[in-house]
């Protein structure tokens, strides 16, 4: 997932979010220090979160047809790999087809890289895995210089882009369009970008999924006020605030808020104003949105894409999409 570049930054971030007049807010990349990661992998396991059964589900059933779609040698990269669970699914696959097959996972958390890289490596005796610590874009951008410094034959190959998990939905839709049309400026003709997408659905599915009855999207949450103590050397009581997840019918969004349960003030370290938060008040701190066949088209056309193909899984919650350079 995400890694702050720099404490400032990370400073910078949370004292101009919590200065916000009308809602207070911290960018969702926050949320994913060590310890949030590792919510982050719990909160995928339980039973109310379908997203990732969901798509591991399309992805395994639908590997064949999807990997079909390039003719060419696949080149597989994977944008936020994570633990690269789902996309081992696709890997016998491709290897039906081709005797070799390069993998480039691209995460910016370097402890993950690590150990996905060191569980794949015996995976398949066909299979290289080549782990790219780096942002998104730069990430491709570096796959296309190590293929380049190997002789890597562009003709008679394809790169196949994974976005997995729905991760596209926790940008705003104007940033989804610029992200898109980012990796669309990397990308060759005959290379193929497949993105999982949540689906607008009934509410209550929707808020049970970021309510989950363990708890562990709320501890994730919570956990980033623990990690703005720790390293920022600010004054947050955790308990004092509380989780909350609302579905944005308006806006089809899922937020996440962490509600100040009393009146109080927050101090950060070397800061000399405090900053006061009202009983009910509350910092946003994550949007999921949730999209349909119409939205996903409009994205699409307006980052330099077609709609290749859709794979739904049978109730219509999640949508696996291959997009093609138009
Ligand atoms: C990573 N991302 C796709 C998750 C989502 O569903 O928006 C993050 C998450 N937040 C709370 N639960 C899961």
């Amino acid at each position: 997932m995400y890694l702050d570049k720099s404490n400032d930054e990370f400073r910078n971030d949370v004292l101009n979010g919590l200065k916000q007049p009308l809602q207070k807010s911290t960018p969702s990349k926050y949320l994913y220090d060590n310890r949030g990661s590792q919510l982050f992998e719990l909160i995928t396991d339980q039973p109310e979160y379908y997203p990732t059964r969901t798509e591991l589900s399309i992805l395994k059933q639908n590997a064949s047809e999807i990997t079909d779609k390039i003719t060419k040698e696949i080149i597989l990269i994977e944008l936020g790999s994570g633990s690269s669970k789902k996309t081992r699914y696709l890997f016998p696959e491709i290897l039906k087809n081709q005797n070799k097959l390069i993998y480039f996972p691209i995460d910016i958390s370097f402890n993950f890289l690590d150990s996905t890289v060191a569980d794949l490596e015996s995976f398949h005796e066909n299979l290289t895995v080549k782990g790219i610590p780096n942002d998104y874009v730069n990430g491709i951008k570096e796959c296309n210089n190590i293929l380049f410094e190997n002789n890597y034959n562009f003709e008679s190959s394809a790169r196949l882009i994974l976005f997995l998990g729905s991760s596209i939905g926790n940008f705003e839709p104007e940033d989804a369009r610029d992200f898109l049309k980012q990796i669309r400026l990397t990308m060759y003709d005959d290379d193929l970008l497949l993105v999982g997408f949540d689906l607008i659905k009934a509410e209550e599915v929707l808020e049970r999924a970021y309510n989950d009855k363990a708890g562990y999207t709320a501890d994730f949450n919570l956990n980033l006020l623990h990690r703005i103590n720790r390293e920022l050397g600010a004054n947050f009581d955790v308990n004092n605030f509380e989780h909350l997840a609302l579905y944005n019918t308006r806006q089809n969004r899922i937020e996440m808020h962490i509600k100040s349960k009393i009146d109080q003030f927050i101090h950060l370290k070397g800061c000399k104003d405090s900053i006061p938060i009202k009983k009910g008040e509350s910092i946003h701190t994550e949007s999921s949105y949730k999209y349909d066949e119409q939205k996903i088209e409009n994205l699409a056309s307006r980052s330099g894409f077609l709609v290749e193909q859709n794979f739904r899984d049978d109730k219509n919650w999640f949508n696996l999409v291959l997009f093609r350079p138009s």
